[in-house]
């Protein structure tokens, strides 16, 4: 699939902009603070109906009171039309989600619609920071995949809440301790599925990752992923997750009370990310590090091909100016048959893709400046 038009009103830096993008290769160069990451903002955000940086009412434009962002997607067989409007009103803030003219109920409606990796500078944060950056990977991807784990993740945060915050008052009244029962069940129920999507989803990415990961490192480094749970600690243990989860939960009780929250449950699952059999949080150098959140991210390119049929979109937020030339090209190999988006500050990498047909913008001050063809 691929994005053809992009258009948008007070959006961040932007007053209005209203563009055509190559099928391909898009590259959006210009100094620091001019809006480029603004653009892949807006790409990513008609794609989740959620910012990957602030809440939704920080992308209305300062001064204003509404903006929207509008994007035509050309997919396999048909076009979609997504436009998302926020506003505010003082404290209120609005966002209502448009597809093809007709406003959706609910954000995870737009889920599975548009698919779309993303690749930041702080994909390091998915090998070298705590497991929150890992489990919000895996779910933010499977979203991709199988739209229909957002709302298993929603509902199962809010049993969550209101079992923590039950415990609390069992601390004050252990006369209420019989009513935990109803929130067992569901997060059980919940918490089940969230984590068998989640291993099924690490197996597929274990192997298209391995593969990849050898082609990056030229066959000297083997990745492997393990998902980390507090319930699951073999195979068998997966056709038992129900009864495990519940005696897990039986037996932590007087434990969570004193504390106040759940201490057993997929929110604080983890994977390990091993290279040759090391892991690659503790004993990888910088480059390594790097290399694994790349082959992670590329994979999942592929997983989505293989799962839906869809290309997904490949937006690169300055990424380019981190990699040597050889690793530029070889990346840009990767993307063949993806539409690129990339931010840069220099155009320095072009050389690397000079063959590719593409278009390039020149961004000052929230405006494009210069627009070229090739
Ligand atoms: N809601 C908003 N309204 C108007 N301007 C905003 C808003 N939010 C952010 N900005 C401004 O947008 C500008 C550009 O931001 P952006 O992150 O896109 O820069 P960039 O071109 O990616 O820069 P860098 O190269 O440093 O990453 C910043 O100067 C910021 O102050
Ligand atoms: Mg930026």
């Amino acid at each position: 699939m691929y994005l053809k038009k992009l258009k948008l009103m007070n959006f961040r830096n932007y007053d209005t902009l209203d563009i055509e993008l190559d099928q391909h290769i898009n590259i959006f160069v210009g100094d620091n603070a001019q809006g480029k990451t603004n653009i892949l903002e807006s790409i990513y955000f008609l794609s989740r109906g959620k910012s990957f940086r602030n809440n939704n009412s920080d992308l209305i434009g300062w001064s204003h009171e509404n903006s929207f962002a509008e994007g035509v997607f050309i997919k396999k067989n048909y076009d979609e039309n997504i436009k998302i409007s926020i506003s505010k009103d003082d404290t209120i803030e609005n966002t209502a989600v448009f597809i093809n003219a007709k406003k959706i109920k609910a954000r995870s409606d737009l889920y599975g619609k548009i698919m779309m990796v993303n690749f930041t500078p702080e994909d390091l944060s998915i090998i070298k920071d705590g497991p929150e950056n890992r489990r919000k990977f895996i779910d933010n991807e499977l979203l991709n995949i199988k739209p229909v784990h957002g709302r298993l993740l929603k509902d199962y945060a809010r049993t969550l809440k209101q079992r923590n915050e039950l415990l609390k008052n069992i601390w004050k009244d252990p006369s209420l301790k019989s009513t935990i029962e109803i929130w067992n069940e569901q997060l059980i129920s919940y918490g089940k599925k969230i984590i068998v999507n989640r291993i099924i989803f690490l197996q597929k990415l274990n192997k298209i990752s391995r593969k990849i990961h050898k082609i990056l490192t030229d066959d000297q480094e083997e990745l492997k992923l393990y998902y980390i749970s507090n319930l699951i600690k073999n195979h068998e243990d997966m056709d038992n997750i129900e009864k495990i989860f519940k005696e897990s939960l039986e037996s932590s009780f007087d434990n969570d009370i004193k504390k106040g929250y759940t201490s057993i449950g997929p929110h604080l699952d983890d994977i390990k990310i091993n290279i040759n059999d090391f892991d690659s949080k503790v004993f990888g150098s910088q480059g390594q590090q790097r290399t694994c959140a790349l082959s992670l991210k590329l994979s999942q390119l592929e997983l989505i091909s293989e799962e839906t049929g869809e290309v997904a979109i490949v937006l690169l937020d300055d990424v380019m100016s981190e990699l040597d030339s050889s690793r530029q090209k070889r990346l840009i190999e990767f993307f063949r048959n993806s539409q690129v988006i990339i931010t840069c500050t220099d155009t320095n990498f072009l050389n690397s893709i000079q063959t590719e047909s593409k278009k390039i913008y020149t961004i000052y001050q929230g405006k494009i400046i210069n627009n070229e063809n090739n």
